[in-house]
């Protein structure tokens, strides 16, 4: 591949996975099973990342192992409902044609693991978003590094990754303990501990005690939140995680009921939404459900997204979900985000979530003021 025998777009992609492997000192390179390609919507990677996509499928360039697409800037079906300008859905369909191209599958999801896609403990894997890879590499002991969706794309297409990082067992030890004091209990709790917890780890792995239960939901939101303040890639959770690998002498801090309210309160301005957004991460089935449960009946009063993989939205129609929250005047969105579509250019300003991720995310990159609470007290304000 690296001496252009399987073609340009092979190697032009070896490419950037040996110099890669230069970089960061790999011995080799390593297989992997499945990729995950973040850098889809338009709205983040501009004429250039489209151009640069383009290119690379007019060279003929074809995954060879199973590849997944990060959420769009918009979902494919309802994008004209949902406001999207008609000058971005143009091409944000050029994008998706481009990676369709290359044999990769429109998952157009954040969370590929609530579709099916569930790598095993010790399985080495390319993926690219930052909650999915923590979700990855915790809950599932996958293992990968933080992919940029171009090496992310290069190993699709070459099938290997360099092998060093999170491939290698003596990287994946944790130097840094939370000792959990309080019961976080919703999302929003979990959101807020991670987004705490992130700030201070930056990329070091965040290794939990004390926490007495935390079920997939609650892990995916606390990965996200860790990932988003600071860039933690793995972290473990003592009795949870099917790993827990802490070194001899950690650095220790401590979760109390404390910092919980007031990193909840330093998240959340009291304003009045305009839009309320649940999913980020991709709603599962089950928080789907409870957001149909808290607008049964009821008409909300802003806008109201629940965002998911297409899959899971296909669940939420038949089990009557999707119907029960337009009824109330919101809609379940698939194929993209609150973040990676174009929110600002839709002229909100003031966005509600239960997400430590998109809290942060929506400030920084969406220029909006955040709501910050649980589902039942941010929809229906
Ligand atoms: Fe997923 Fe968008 Fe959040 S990609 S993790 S829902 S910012």
């Amino acid at each position: 591949m690296f001496n252009g025998e399987m073609g340009e777009a092979a190697r032009q992609s070896m490419e950037i996975l040996v110099a890669l492997g230069k970089i960061y000192g790999a011995e080799g390179m390593i297989p992997v099973t499945s990729v995950q390609v973040a850098g889809v919507s338009y709205k983040t990677i501009g004429d250039a990342g489209l151009e640069y996509l383009l290119d690379l499928a007019k060279k003929g360039a074809k995954v060879k192992v199973p590849t997944f697409l990060n959420p769009a800037g918009m979902d494919r079906e309802q994008w004209e409902e949902m406001g999207i300008p008609e000058g971005f859905a143009k091409k944000q369909i050029e994008v998706l044609d481009a990676y369709a191209k290359m044999g990769i599958s429109m998952t157009c999801t954040c969370t590929p693991y609530l579709v099916g896609i569930r790598p095993k403990v010790g399985e080495h894997i390319a993926w690219s978003e930052s909650s999915a890879i923590a979700f990855a590499n915790s809950v599932l002991g996958a293992r990968t590094n933080r992919e940029g969706g171009p090496s992310a794309l290069a190993a699709g297409i070459c099938g290997v990754t360099p092998n060093y990082g999170l491939h290698l067992e003596e990287n994946r030890v944790s130097e840094f303990v939370v000792r959990v004091e309080c019961e976080p209990k919703t999302n929003a709790d979990f959101g807020a501990m991670g987004y705490w917890v992130g700030e201070i780890a930056k990329s070091r792995h965040p290794a939990f005690l004390g926490m007495k239960s935390a079920d997939e939901d609650r892990l995916k939101a606390l990965g996200a939140a860790m990932a988003a303040s600071g860039s933690a890639a793995l972290f473990y959770v003592k009795g949870i995680t099917p790993e827990f690998v802490v070194g001899e002498k950690p650095e220790e801090v401590v979760f109390t009921a404390k910092e919980l309210k007031e990193t909840r309160e330093k998240l959340d301005s009291k304003e009045k939404p305009q839009l309320v957004t649940i999913g980020c991460p991709h709603a599962s089935i089950e928080e789907i459900r409870e957001v149909a449960e808290v607008v049964r009946g009821k008409k909300v009063a802003c806008e109201l997204w629940v965002c998911t993989a297409r899959k899971t939205k296909e669940k939420a129609d038949a089990m009557g979900y999707t119907k029960i929250i337009q009824a109330a005047g919101g809609r379940v969105v698939a194929d993209t985000c609150m973040v990676v579509c174009p929110l600002e250019e839709m002229g909100f300003k003031v966005t509600g979530c239960n997400s430590g991720k998109a809290a942060k995310y929506l400030t920084n990159l969406c220029k909006q003021k955040v709501v910050y609470g649980d589902v039942g007290d941010i929809i229906c304000k």
